[in-house]
């Protein structure tokens, strides 16, 4: 077996720091187990856009369907980008034009320090979100009419085909049949977005049917959120859409000790998926090793996961428990430690 391959793309501000960090978890991990991981650096980010106009290069899709297993990405933000172009092109670019259609965000909370909610343990946080990520207002179809004069209209397409809400709803009941759970929650606004929201309850009480050993569970957006801080525990895979989605998890980060702790992948089964911790490029932080690395070295972990290495996914995250555990953590979630630092306690968990 000649190992992993990995294209490995720390992009821009915090990404570039937890990367690193991710990158050693990952060689100790394999090490630890004799095996190979090999990971191929890309500069893609605002620097080399801002220097060649070049956001994703050409050929980049088929070099990464073709030469890597998957893609590990930092984040993509920088100020000096206003309209982050670069961002859109390379984050959105790959997840349409890779046809990544699953968001994958698993929310766990591993002390319960780190949760704002009252009284609340591991075990009451512990679900997954599967975000569509192909489709909505993400598509970006849409446009001015007028533009800039008092008179102006804008429109944005809210996109949904019955084969996008499909493959994800299916994909949320085959991972919980998988994996043992046995409750699968959707969250649309159906009330009011009376076509394509109708379509998602359609679609999922049509594949709900299919599946009666899971309790199914059909919640208003609206509602999602204020469960999900009333009564985290109740929920253990949650799929909605590329907006909702977007927005649920970011709340759901909070729960889990906020963005520094969220771990993702967009993935289409059989295909090259890319992984990316949830937070963003963070330029204020950029640079001063304050960044949180252990969302980018959970994120190592699910690629580790999607790719069958099991055993070091489990790993890589009882590494994280013990280091929270032992507040070998930086200042976010309450520990004095530097992003190196939290990244060297790691390594030393890893290699033990
Ligand atoms: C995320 C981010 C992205 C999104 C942005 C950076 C385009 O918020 O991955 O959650 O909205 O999908
Ligand atoms: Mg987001």
């Amino acid at each position: 077996m000649s190992g992993l391959r990995v294209a490995v793309v720390p992009g821009d501000g915090i990404g570039v720091e937890v990367i690193a960090e991710a990158v050693k978890a990952l060689h100790a991990v394999a090490d630890a187990s004799g095996k190979e991981v090999r990971l191929t650096p890309f500069d893609w980010g605002a620097d080399r856009y801002l220097s060649t106009g070049v956001s994703l290069p050409p050929g980049s899709l088929g070099l990464l369907q073709n030469e890597f297993d998957a893609i590990l990405l930092g984040a993509l933000g920088d100020p000096r980008v206003k309209d982050n172009k670069h961002a859109v092109d390379i984050l959105l670019g790959l997840r349409f034009d890779l046809d990544l259609y699953v968001n994958l965000r698993p929310v766990r909370l591993f002390h319960e320090r780190l949760c704002p909610l009252k009284g609340r343990r591991p075990e009451d946080v512990d679900f997954v979100v599967f975000r569509e990520n192909t489709e909505g207002p993400y598509v970006m179809m849409g446009g001015n009419f007028k533009k800039g004069t008092a008179d102006e209209v804008a429109t944005e397409v809210d996109l949904n085909t019955r084969k996008g809400v499909e493959r994800i709803v299916r994909h949320a009941f085959a991972f919980a049949r998988r994996t043992g759970r046995t409750r699968v929650a959707m969250a649309d606004k159906s009330n009011v977005l009376i076509h394509a929201h109708d379509l998602w309850l359609r679609v999922f009480k049509a594949v709900a049917a299919e599946h009666p050993e899971i309790e199914s569970r059909h919640f208003y957006v609206d509602n999602l959120a204020l469960q999900i801080v009333r009564d985290p525990g109740q929920f253990q895979v949650i799929v909605t859409s590329n907006m909702f989605g977007d927005i649920v998890t970011d709340l759901a980060a909070a729960l889990q000790g906020g963005l520094g702790m969220a771990a993702s992948g967009n993935l289409h089964p059989g295909r090259v998926s890319l992984f990316e911790p949830v937070h963003g490029s963070s330029p204020h932080l950029a640079g001063k090793g304050v960044a949180n690395p252990m969302g980018a070295v959970l994120t190592a972990g699910l690629l580790l996961d999607h790719l069958g290495w099991k055993e070091e996914a489990e790993r890589i995250e009882a590494a994280v428990r013990a280091a929270v555990a032992e507040e070998e953590t930086t200042a976010d979630i309450g520990g004095r430690l530097t992003t190196r630092e939290v990244g060297d306690a790691l390594v030393r968990r890893l290699l033990a």
